[in-house]
């Protein structure tokens, strides 16, 4: 059986500064791991960082913004010197648009959550694979951060639930790109879980109606993605590839 131990392994998180990769830096530091913590407000990178250290952790922030491939490099080379070689990336930052339909949205909404959710992923995992090509590294792991709206349509959530679509065959052709380097190209896709992104249609009026579709009748909770994850970004998923974990309470098997 691969290991779960992630013992000294180096893992940078996209989108460290608030709800899931806020949560997953505390989680894998706690577990040994040393953290590079990466997102555009460093005052709550510093915040998290802190808070890591106090527990006894190793982890470090550094400023990133993913629409920028400058500013991409210069995270990784920064968090490079810092903790070495980064074993497991991570791609967590995203953001919405908001409640709206495609009718709705304008190109700016568009070009907002597409360059994070899309190009940003890509972008940050291109630049992570030319490190361990260019650097002759004996392999790597990607963990993209995807959603159930990657398979399941859902009204209102435009270009969201697109972005999600898009970052699903992302992590499988990459998958199928990236084996000959000995990289694996994971995805975990989470359900409905309360975070600055979910707030929106969790708190709505929609809320109850939506709910009754969860076989397991509850949000997810952070804790929830913490065993998935762990499988992820350790030796215990050593053949996996390609795959896309849903971790969701039955949401997208919801009767019909
Ligand atoms: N919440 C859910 O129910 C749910 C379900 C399935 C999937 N997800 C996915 O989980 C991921 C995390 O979302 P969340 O729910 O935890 O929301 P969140 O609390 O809003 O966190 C989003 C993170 O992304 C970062 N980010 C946004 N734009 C960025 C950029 N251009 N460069 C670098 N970092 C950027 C934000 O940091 P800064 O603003 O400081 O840059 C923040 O740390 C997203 O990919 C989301 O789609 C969420």
């Amino acid at each position: 059986m691969g290991s779960f131990d992630i013992t000294g392994r180096h893992i940078a998180i996209t989108g460290a500064s608030s709800g899931f990769g806020h949560h997953f830096a505390g989680v894998l530091a706690a577990r040994g791991s040393r953290v590079s913590l990466g997102a555009r407000r460093v005052d709550r990178l510093d915040a998290r960082v802190t808070e890591i250290r106090t527990a006894g952790g190793e982890a470090a922030p550094f400023a990133l913004d993913v629409r920028n491939a400058a500013s991409i490099h210069a995270f990784i080379d920064a968090s490079e010197r810092t903790f070495g070689p980064i074993d497991v990336l991570i791609n967590n930052a995203g953001v919405e648009a908001g409640a709206k339909t495609y009718n709705m949205i304008d190109e700016d909404d568009w070009d907002f959550v597409m360059d994070t959710n899309v190009k940003g992923a890509w972008l940050t995992s291109k630049a992570y694979t030319e490190r361990v090509i260019n650097h002759k590294r004996s392999g790597g792991n990607i963990v993209m951060i995807s959603s159930i709206t990657d398979t399941r349509t859902i009204k209102g959530q435009f270009p969201y639930a697109v972005s999600k679509g898009a970052v699903t065959r992302m992590t499988e052709v990459m998958a199928l790109e990236a084996a000959k380097w000995n990289i694996r190209v994971n995805a975990l896709a989470p359900g409905y879980i309360l975070t600055d992104v979910s707030r929106l249609l969790l708190e709505s009026d929609r809320a109850p109606e939506f709910m009754k579709g969860i076989p397991m009748r509850r949000y997810g909770e952070f804790d929830d993605l913490d065993g998935p994850l762990l499988l992820l970004v350790s030796d215990a998923s050593r053949y996996m590839t390609g795959s896309v974990v849903v971790v969701d309470g039955g949401h997208i098997c919801g009767s019909l």
